[in-house]
């Protein structure tokens, strides 16, 4: 559970991506839960329950969504500070995964 709360401070830390690049912020915001390939083999992954986003079925919009609002029911947190670019490029990182 502390592992859980340092992880969600780090990520709320870094509240100022620079970076625009889909992969980097996916890196920096998404990573620490759902793992650096996304499919939430991590600890974190696997204590939140993290399904894997590899093929995921969801639309871009769906994904950009999820990540600025959260997913009801989940551990899954609204992400903030992303602009709507960066919003988009970390989507279509998402998408891309395999
Ligand atoms: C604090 C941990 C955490 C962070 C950070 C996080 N997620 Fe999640 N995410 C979850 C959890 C928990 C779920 C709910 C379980 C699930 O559906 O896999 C989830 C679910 C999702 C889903 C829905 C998957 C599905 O099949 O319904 C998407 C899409 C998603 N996250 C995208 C992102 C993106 C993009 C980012 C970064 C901008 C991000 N998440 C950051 C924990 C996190």
């Amino acid at each position: 559970m502390k592992k859980i709360l340092a992880a969600l401070l780090i990520v709320a830390a870094s509240g100022t991506a620079l970076a625009e690049d889909g992969a980097a912020l996916f890196k920096s915001k998404c990573a620490a839960c759902h793992g650096p390939d996304g499919k939430g083999t991590t600890p974190m992954g696997k204590a939140l329950k993290v399904k894997s986003l590899a093929g995921t079925k969801l639309s871009a919009a769906e994904i950009e969504k999820i990540a600025s609002q959260g997913k009801p029911g989940t551990r899954m947190i609204a992400i903030k500070g992303l602009t709507p670019e960066q919003l988009k490029a970390v989507a279509a990182h998402v998408k891309a995964l395999k």
